[in-house]
């Protein structure tokens, strides 16, 4: 019932009467009551006029499946949508969840994670309230040989999301970090069940530096957030509702093609590397050479001194600008 009321006050310009609800939703006034208590408890600022009803002044800045709900009603990305307030990782309890049968499109959401997992066995910084740390469940029909393409799929719809809310023209640092004024803004990080010819499912995990006012010394200066960059703080449920509607349809053209052929263009419009020089880090070599973007299958094209080109496929190595983290 949370849902529908901040559904309906959200619909509605000026002010709703309680009996209005009532009768729309079906319950008694008191539930009403008791409802708007809560959501006011939570941080919505709502007023209630004398014969007037209720108005919605502010909606707060949490993530709660009720908020979420009313804003993604009709979308298979972010329904269902699972959110706690603390817990180990985001990634983790998608897997339990996927495990138990949940379906396609699952959304896991946590205002704090206590062992936020990065890519490389290391940790991600999760303070509580001042990122989206969040984690989508897809069970794509494919064998696990693309499930690098599905990542740059969904650095391409978070990128796409963060524009539609912020305005800022963010880029991607392929394969799927993305940045800001040269600096890391969200770290993807995607987990696997598979066998050796199919996925069972995948859990994308997304971590987006939001409202983040200082960052540890050993990151500080390849990290940013959308607060420092802006000086503004920015509404979590605005950003993950973008991300959902945007991840919907590439979600749905990396499934119809087999491959990124239709989102090829969008990316390389994104990708900050094009035309720069870069260093491939692998275990055994490193490259150097000049990015001149990305194939259908998601592989960086490096064109190396000698003019040959090199396809690089990600996971297996690490790319650098050569003057730095871009
Ligand atoms: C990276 O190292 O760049 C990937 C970071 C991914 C962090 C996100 S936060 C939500 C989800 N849950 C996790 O434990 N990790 C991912």
């Amino acid at each position: 019932m949370k849902t529908e009321i901040i559904r309906e006050l959200k619909n509605c310009d000026g002010y709703l009467s309680g009996q209005e609800l009532c009768e729309r939703l079906h319950v008694s006034r008191t539930a009403v009551w008791k409802v708007i208590g809560q959501l006011r408890e939570e941080g919505y600022r709502i007023e209630a006029v004398r014969h007037k009803g209720y108005r919605l002044l502010e909606v707060a800045d949490v993530l709660t499946e009720a908020e979420c709900q009313s804003r993604l009603q009709g979308f298979r990305m972010g329904t269902p949508v699972h959110c706690y307030e603390e817990t180990d990782s985001t990634n983790i309890r998608a897997k339990a969840l996927a495990e138990a049968g949940a379906p396609e499109g699952t959304l896991v959401t946590a205002e704090s994670q206590t062992r936020g997992k990065g890519r490389r066995g290391r940790g991600w910084v999760s303070p509580k309230g001042e990122g989206l740390w969040f984690s989508l469940l897809l069970r794509p029909k494919i064998p696990p040989y693309k499930a690098p393409m599905l990542t740059l799929a969904a650095a391409l719809a978070v990128a796409g999301g963060i524009e539609d809310v912020c305005g800022l023209p963010v880029q991607i640092k392929w394969p799927n970090d993305i940045v800001l004024s040269g600096k890391k803004l969200v770290g993807i990080l995607t987990e696997l069940s598979a066998e050796a010819d199919q996925v069972h499912y995948a859990v994308v995990g997304i971590g987006i530096n939001v409202n983040i006012s200082e960052f540890p010394e050993e990151i500080r200066n390849t990290a940013t957030s959308l607060y420092l960059e802006t000086g503004k703080r920015w509404m979590r449920c605005d950003l993950i509702a973008a991300i959902m509607k945007r991840m919907e349809r590439c979600y749905q053209a990396f499934a119809e093609a087999g491959d990124l052929s239709a989102l090829r263009g969008e990316y390389m419009d994104r990708l900050v590397s094009v035309g720069r020089a870069v260093r491939i880090l692998s275990p055994e070599e490193e490259t150097d050479g000049v990015c001149e973007g990305i194939d259908e299958e998601g592989r960086l094209l490096v064109r190396k001194g000698d003019g040959s080109l090199e396809k690089v496929i990600s996971g297996e190595v690490s790319v650098r600008g050569i003057y730095g983290y871009v």
